[in-house]
């Protein structure tokens, strides 16, 4: 558990660098990310570098006993490198060259840039890959920021028809894998193949998905470049990137198994600004974030790190870039920071040093004002880094983990798929699978969130939101792992291709699921459709006198016809657990699959949820709303979001707390020793 700082020596006259450096130690903080944008200081012209500056800058660090974070440059391409090779800007779907004049403005196909990124990454690699100071290394800054990660330039497209040819192998084949024939869109070689933009109407789903398949893999290529510069280089110390909140343009899964950390930047107000929820949960959470959201990115790149994952930029204010952008309550840099630590971060770092008083971010809040005065960031930092030695002294040595027993399954095809082919124009994958995980936190529960490949035992609970392509052996997984599994509407309705299965959806699932999904339907905004169920066993305060729960189906409904063989002869139909107000099944279960034929209101999610998890062995305990709890190391935290003391439960004794007390204020954190 340590705690970081970016850093931009560069931003700054050289006279500072000192007593900044002098005043991160004395704040607790320990590593310090530096250069990820500094490429016109480093190579001002064409073959000609300028080391001095940083040199002196990474001595400083080091003389103060900091550990640098070293960055490769290559977010900023300089503009001498842009004139001296104009396709490296990427191209919109408009179809017009991005300008110079921000940053990311390069196209991961080009291969004038793949080749300048080669070069610079060597270049600093070869000077600092066994500096004392220099601990560990990210590669880029944020891949994909801006809309990033597509380009349809002529150079994507000819790197494309080439993976093309290498997954379809024919052209006959790619015609029949995505239904040509459909419109007379056959084509005659790989040669024939455009990006799929300026077509009349849509382009074919297919193509579109390819070409995102593609993009994606382009992301992971020019990963793997620079990670083997740094190892040639820089043996034995860990490659980071940092990723971002909920991004799903590129398969995060595969960039990260060439890095040893995956690190995140957390805006939590930023996103909540920028994210799908309604302006009354906007504003209830307006200067704390969601009590879910950052815990669901924790969860995400905890699972795909190999060393424990890191939050590369933490907010420490008021950021910039929101459409408003609201200061945190008091209180809340350091929750977030203890929330990151609570799910396993192994370093949390904070976005900037000192705001920046030019350019584009000079109104994003940062540890020091630019006059160079702590902000409130800063007093809430150095309390963190006071608790952590609490903390580690409390833990001891044992092996306190407890073995997370839920599982949510999460995938980034999915997210483009629904994207492409969405029917309902709110089908939003990642709002689902962050719905689903809220509901699990709000019943107390630690999460792993994992891919859909990844083994499944140990686990007694596993989500899966919304799923189109399932792998063949996923029912067979599902099944071994012996867990209840949950599926969400519209698993199973996609071939790999894009197509409907022949045997309709669910799909492969179908082996689990005795029953066929016949007719869909989107619901818009504004309809909802009644769910009732048995509300046996299922505590809430929705429960009718008759003993029934009412809730609502929203988005969408998938209408099924129950009952199938299995492949022993016999005739299962499943139990129907809740049905819409029509009479159609809305919640079927059959063995230990639970099939929800919609996306339920929150509270009817929650509920059934709780009753599954019981059926499954776990205790669920409601928290509300505002109260989250994370389990990790021996230790139980507590998290308040809300605007009332929290009191944690008596049966905790008072000498059991590590930070805080039972009475927890808002804006407040608590841990424990787990007994
Ligand atoms: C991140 C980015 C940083 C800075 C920050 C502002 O997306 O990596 O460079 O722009 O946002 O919040």
């Amino acid at each position: 558990m340590r705690l970081g700082v970016c850093y931009y020596p560069e931003h700054w006259p050289e006279a500072m660098w000192q007593d900044d450096a002098a005043r991160m130690k004395a704040l607790g903080i320990e590593q310090v990310r530096i250069a990820e944008f500094a490429w016109s200081r480093i190579e001002p012209t064409p073959g000609e570098y300028d080391w001095g500056w940083l040199d002196r800058a990474i001595d400083t660090l080091g003389a103060a006993g900091l550990q640098v974070v070293m960055c490769t440059p290559t977010a900023t391409p300089p503009k001498w490198l842009i004139d001296l090779h104009p396709d490296i800007l990427p191209v919109g779907a408009d179809g017009r060259v991005r300008a110079f004049g921000s940053r990311r403005h390069y196209d991961f196909s080009s291969p004038s840039y793949f080749e300048a990124s080669k070069k610079i990454c060597e270049a600093v690699a070869a000077r600092y890959g066994k500096h004392p100071a220099v601990a560990y290394w990210q590669t880029d800054n944020e891949y994909g920021c801006h809309q990033t990660v597509v380009s349809y330039s002529a150079a994507a497209v000819q790197r494309f028809r080439a993976w093309l040819k290498a997954r379809y192998g024919s052209i006959d084949a790619l015609n029949t894998a995505w239904g040509t024939v459909f419109w007379s869109m056959e084509y005659r070689s790989f040669d024939e193949v455009d990006a799929p933009i300026g077509t009349v109407t849509e382009a074919h789903p297919s193509h579109r998905l390819d070409y995102r398949r593609f993009a994606s893999d382009e992301v992971q290529r020019y990963n793997r470049m620079q990670v083997d510069i740094l190892r040639a280089h820089s043996p034995g110390r860990p490659i980071a990137h940092n990723f971002m909140q909920l991004f799903t343009e590129f398969d995060h899964y595969k960039v990260a198994a060439d890095l040893d950390v995956a690190t995140w930047d957390s805006y939590p107000l930023g996103a909540l600004e920028e994210q799908w929820y309604a302006p009354e949960v906007k504003a209830r959470f307006l200067r704390t974030g969601h009590p879910d959201f950052a815990s669901f990115n924790h969860d995400v790149y905890r699972g795909m790190s190999k060393l424990p994952f890191w939050v590369m930029e933490q907010q420490p204010g008021p950021v910039n870039w929101a459409h408003w952008n609201p200061a945190p309550l008091p209180g809340m840099v350091r929750l977030w920071s203890w929330e990151a630590f609570a799910h396993g971060a192994g370093c949390v770092s904070y976005f900037r040093w000192r705001q920046a008083p030019f350019a584009q971010e000079q109104m994003h809040a940062g540890l020091n004002t630019p006059d160079n005065r702590p902000d409130i960031g800063a007093a809430e930092a150095a309390r963190v880094a006071e608790e952590i030695e609490a903390v580690l002294a409390a833990q001891g040595d044992g092996d306190f983990d407890v073995k997370t027993r839920v599982a949510l399954v999460f995938d980034y095809e999915a997210k483009w798929l629904f994207e492409i082919h969405p029917q309902g124009a709110d089908f939003h994958y990642p709002r689902f699978a962050v719905e689903y995980y809220s509901a699990l936190r709000a019943l107390g529960f630690d999460v792993d969130i994992v891919p859909v490949h990844a083994p499944l035992d140990g686990y007694q609970l596993v989500v899966v939101p919304p799923l189109p392509v399932v792998p063949d052996d996923f029912a067979q997984r599902l099944a071994d792992s012996g867990a209840q599994v949950v599926i969400g509407p519209r698993t199973g309705s996609k071939t790999v291709d894009l197509q409907i299965p022949g045997n309709l959806p669910p799909g492969p699932l179908a082996a689990l699921l005795p029953l066929r999904v016949w007719r869909v339907e989107s619901m818009r905004p504004n309809v909802t459709e009644p769910v009732r169920f048995d509300a046996d066993g299922v505590a809430d305060d929705k429960r009718a006198a008759n003993g029934t729960h009412e809730g609502h189906a929203r988005h969408w409904r998938d209408l099924i016809e129950l009952g199938a063989h299995t492949a022993h002869g016999d005739y299962v139909v499943p139990e129907v657990r809740a049905t819409f107000g029509d009479g159609h099944p809305a919640y079927v279960k059959s063995g230990a699959t639970h099939y929800f034929a919609s996306l339920f209101d929150d509270a009817t999610t929650e509920a059934l949820f709780a009753r599954i998890a019981r059926e499954a062995g776990l205790a669920p305990r409601a928290l509300g709303d505002a109260v989250r709890t994370s389990r990790r190391g021996g230790i139980t935290w507590v998290f308040n979001y809300g605007p009332r003391e929290h009191v944690v439960p008596a049966d905790i004794p008072d000498e059991a707390f590590v930070i805080g007390a039972r009475t927890i204020e808002p804006q407040g954190v608590a841990a424990y020793r787990a007994s």
